[in-house]
């Protein structure tokens, strides 16, 4: 198995690009960025996960705590809605990154993901760290002198260390060789690197752009503008939603007054979010244009600590059953400081994180699992003025007769909130593998129920009536199996270049039909993962390929 901080992002991206799964959207327009297109391949992967989300909330969810049923409703709602949803739901005043501009350069940086960055994505930075490693406090002065002078001044012009070298250097010696038990840690090493007078000025983070001073941090808001109807003013804006969630409290009571719903329950809904992130990056893992798998469940609040961490156990166990490894995958309680606004009201934020290969050895968001307590049905009801309480008629006192009374309540609501197309590429990098020492290096261990193409049927050569038999078998399957994705069947090339085409694209099981399958009604199958083949009879490739995708 390749580790995940092993793993190129820049092999993966070409792979997505090569095989049809993910291409720059406007790409033949220089592209736009945060924005992204999902080609054929891609397209079917992504609707096999959320189909499979959809399967694990809506129409099969897994039993409750105490072995009880639960009840999970779908929906589907607009993603412009009145701007006073979002004026209620806090996004208007509260959702946007603290951004600091860089007074070198003028670029924008998240302050909140500055190190990050720093540490991930910085030309200057790594360039830099091939002089200097701060951890050994390795420090050869000349050569640092000559990076200052040479691809410093290039990449981070205004970086103390290249404006000023020699007042830098002089803390950097003295430190280090001061101090040969303690080494230097990166954070204080940029600082002082990137601080044009030490003693004057005091410590300074850098820009990751250019290592210039960064200003003080102001708010950015997130959230896209349009105009609905003809007037385009302040009067009719409205905003691309940010988040599935609203959607569904706004119909909270639309569904508990149509369906036969009883809290707990849970309402779910799989749609595009759209944020004007300041740094879209990493590939689609932060992206303009997403969609998003949410479930809000809405329960008493006595039981909400019950119901948070059901969901937390529930969801990474998920995400595992389709093949992201637990070595890979945590589970990682907010700090006070990061939780959300509406989060904060409740018990806290959780997140399923996933190691991906741009945060290997560390971990990003994959899901976050949220105690919303009753804040945001609490901020509809207020401001649209509408009664959103739920009578609960098996709870409140007990009456003379012996029965509970009721109690009319807002549910506490606890969220799992997962990225679809986020999730979408923890599966790619959990499944890109490389090995050189097989003839198709590189191919996708893709979980069998998600990968696009269910198998292909080859015919060894173009002739002899092999093509007649593959196409005949290729109909079979496909209507088959064609339900959650493509049989394959192609002519052109060398088998083995076949072969490496279909690993690439994560194909299980190709089949082929060789001159022995015409006098013997026999074909090669072979294994995408081990590249083993094996003979079976032409009759049975149908119950093998149901017994080893297992769907
Ligand atoms: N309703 C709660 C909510 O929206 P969030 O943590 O902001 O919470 C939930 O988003 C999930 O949506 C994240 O865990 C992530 O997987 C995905 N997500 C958020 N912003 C994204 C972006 N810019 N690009 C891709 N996925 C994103």
């Amino acid at each position: 198995m390749t580790d995940n901080a092993d793993k190129s992002m820049d092999d993966i991206v070409s792979l997505c690009k090569r095989r049809g799964f993910v291409y720059p959207a406007s790409e033949i327009y220089g592209g736009i960025n945060g924005f992204w297109d999902y080609g054929p391949l891609g397209t079917q992967l992504k609707n096999n996960l959320r189909d499979a989300w959809w399967e694990a909330m809506v129409l099969n969810p897994p039993k409750g705590p105490d072995g009880e049923r639960l009840q999970i409703v779908g929906l589907d709602s607009s993603i412009i809605q009145n701007p006073k949803v979002w004026e209620a739901s806090g996004h208007l005043a509260g959702f946007a990154d603290p951004m600091r501009k860089c007074a070198g350069c003028g670029h924008f940086v998240r302050a909140d993901q500055l190190w990050e960055m720093l540490a991930t994505s910085s030309e200057w930075v790594d360039s830099l760290l091939q002089v200097f490693t701060p951890i050994t406090g390795d420090i050869d002065t000349p050569r640092l002198m000559d990076w200052a002078r040479k691809k410093g001044k290039k990449l981070a012009p205004n970086l103390a260390l290249v404006r000023n070298p020699e007042v830098t250097l002089s803390w950097l010696a003295q430190r280090v060789n001061g101090q040969p038990d303690a080494p230097v840690e990166m954070k204080e090493f940029m600082r002082h690197v990137a601080t044009e007078q030490l003693n004057a000025t005091g410590l300074q983070e850098p820009c990751p752009r250019c290592g210039g001073e960064l200003g003080e941090p102001a708010p950015f808001k997130l959230m896209f503008e349009t105009w609905a109807g003809m007037v385009q003013n302040d009067d009719n804006k409205a905003y691309l939603r940010p988040e599935t969630a609203q959607g569904i409290f706004i119909n909270f009571k639309n569904v508990v007054d149509t369906s036969r719903v009883k809290v707990p329950f849970g309402i779910a809904q799989v749609g595009k979010a759209f944020r004007n992130e300041v740094t879209p990056r990493n590939f689609i893992f932060r992206s303009r244009e997403f969609e998003q798998m949410e479930m809000e469940w809405f329960c008493h609040k006595d039981d909400a600590t019950k119901w948070y961490k059901f969901w937390q156990t529930e969801r990474k166990r998920w995400w595992e059953s389709l093949g992201l490894t637990s070595d890979n995958l945590i589970m990682r309680e907010h700090d006070k400081d990061e939780l959300s606004h509406y989060a904060k009201e409740g018990a806290g934020t959780a997140d399923v994180e996933y190691r991906y290969p741009f945060t290997a050895p560390g971990f990003g968001e994959l899901e976050g699992i949220a105690h919303r307590s009753n804040f945001d049905l609490t901020q509809h009801e207020n401001h649209s003025r509408t009664k959103l309480k739920y009578f609960d008629s098996a709870r409140g006192e007990l009456a003379k007769n012996g029965q509970p009374k009721g109690e009319h309540y807002l549910p506490d609501v606890i969220e799992p909130a997962a990225g679809l197309t986020r999730g979408v590429l923890a599966l790619l990098c959990e499944a890109y593998t490389r090995d050189d020492s097989r003839p198709s290096p590189e191919f996708l261990k893709l979980h069998p129920r998600l990968a696009p193409i269910k198998a292909a049927v080859f015919p060894l050569v173009k002739k002899d009536g092999m093509p007649e038999v593959a196409e005949k078998l290729h109909d079979e399957l496909q209507q088959r199996f064609g339900r959650t994705g493509f049989i394959e069947t192609d002519a052109k090339q060398s088998i083995g270049k076949r072969y490496a085409r279909m690993d690439e694209a994560g194909c299980p099981w190709c089949f082929t039909i060789d001159g022995d399958s015409l006098t013997e009604h026999t074909v090669t199958a072979r294994n995408r993962d081990t590249g083993e083949q094996q003979r079976i009879a032409i009759a049975q490739v149908g119950d093998f390929l149901h017994k080893a995708l297992n769907i």
